[in-house]
């Protein structure tokens, strides 16, 4: 395999990419992280690519950020590294973005998962936040996004006293949109992107910031932005060609305008 720390595929629409550093879990460095926004931010420019899956390997989709690299950082050189700063691209990718986890998905690495709309797991998937036994808090969107997602009492326990999720648990708390066997969850997420892929393009782009608003917004102003989104469709020649193909009884052919 190749030594690259990040290795991109495509899948007919569907863009991979696949964080390559197994010997250390899949340990989140600075380069990692610089290589993964690169590889989300082109295929999010590729109008051939629809959808995007982040995975690892079986053993680790990634077991945190490296702390070999942080720890003997100060605040001043975490702050001018902007190693968290370089997250927030990832909520500027306007594609649908998957996560496939198998294996460890802790610190940083459930928050890149997190990160992502949605969580196919195999059932060898632990998800965690135990930054607190290393003398940190998550930095990464942890500790509103796995809130979010579970609920508070849960969070709390894992990120105050470091309990791990196991795959069915995260399913069970809306953390995994679905868990399958180890040996079928690359397929799987593959299969979940595939299918978004071949939807109008347009209107999954929409739907996609409409529900992100949902988490981002008080109720009055989501609903209103909704709207807005939702008026704006009609603006588009496949809210015409999907509308009409209902009336034919026939498949819509998508454009993406
Ligand atoms: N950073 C750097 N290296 C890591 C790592 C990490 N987050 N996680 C694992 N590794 C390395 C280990 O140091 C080890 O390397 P060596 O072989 O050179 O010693 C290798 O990966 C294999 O790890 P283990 O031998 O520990 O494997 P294990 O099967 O016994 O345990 C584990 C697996 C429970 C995941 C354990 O490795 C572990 O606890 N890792 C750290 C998890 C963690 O604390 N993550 C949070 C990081 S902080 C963070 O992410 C902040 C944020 O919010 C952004």
């Amino acid at each position: 395999m190749s030594d690259a720390l990040v290795l991109i595929e495509t899948h007919g629409r569907v863009g991979v990419i696949r964080i390559n550093r197994p010997k250390q879990l899949n340990a989140l460095n600075g380069a990692v992280m610089r290589m993964l926004v690169d590889a989300a931010l082109a295929f999010d420019a590729d109008a051939a690519v629809g959808a995007i899956v982040i995975t690892g390997d079986e053993r680790a989709f990634a077991a945190g950020a490296d702390i070999k690299e942080m720890a003997a950082a100060s605040v001043v050189e975490m702050l001018q590294a902007n190693r968290i700063e370089l997250w927030d691209a990832l909520r500027g990718i306007k594609k649908p973005l998957i996560a496939a986890v198998s294996g460890w998905a802790l610190g940083g690495g459930c928050e890149l998962a997190m990160a992502c709309d949605m969580i196919v797991a195999s059932e060898t998937a632990r998800f965690g936040q135990p930054e607190i036994n290393i003398g940190i808090i998550p930095g990464a969107g942890g500790t509103q996004r796995l809130t979010r997602a579970v609920g508070k009492a849960l969070a709390m326990e894992v990120i105050l006293n470091g309990r791990f999720l196991d795959a069915a648990e995260a399913e069970r708390f809306g953390l995994a949109n679905r868990v399958v066997p180890v040996e079928q969850y690359m397929r799987t997420a593959i299969e979940l992107a595939q299918q978004i892929a071949e939807r109008a393009p347009l209107a999954v782009r929409l739907a996609k910031e409409a529900v992100n608003q949902a988490q981002e917004s008080v109720l009055a102003e989501g609903i209103a932005d909704e709207r807005r989104l939702f008026y704006m469709l009609f603006s588009t020649e496949d809210q015409k060609e999907g509308m009409q193909a209902f009336l034919d009884k026939r498949p819509a052919r998508w454009q993406g305008r």
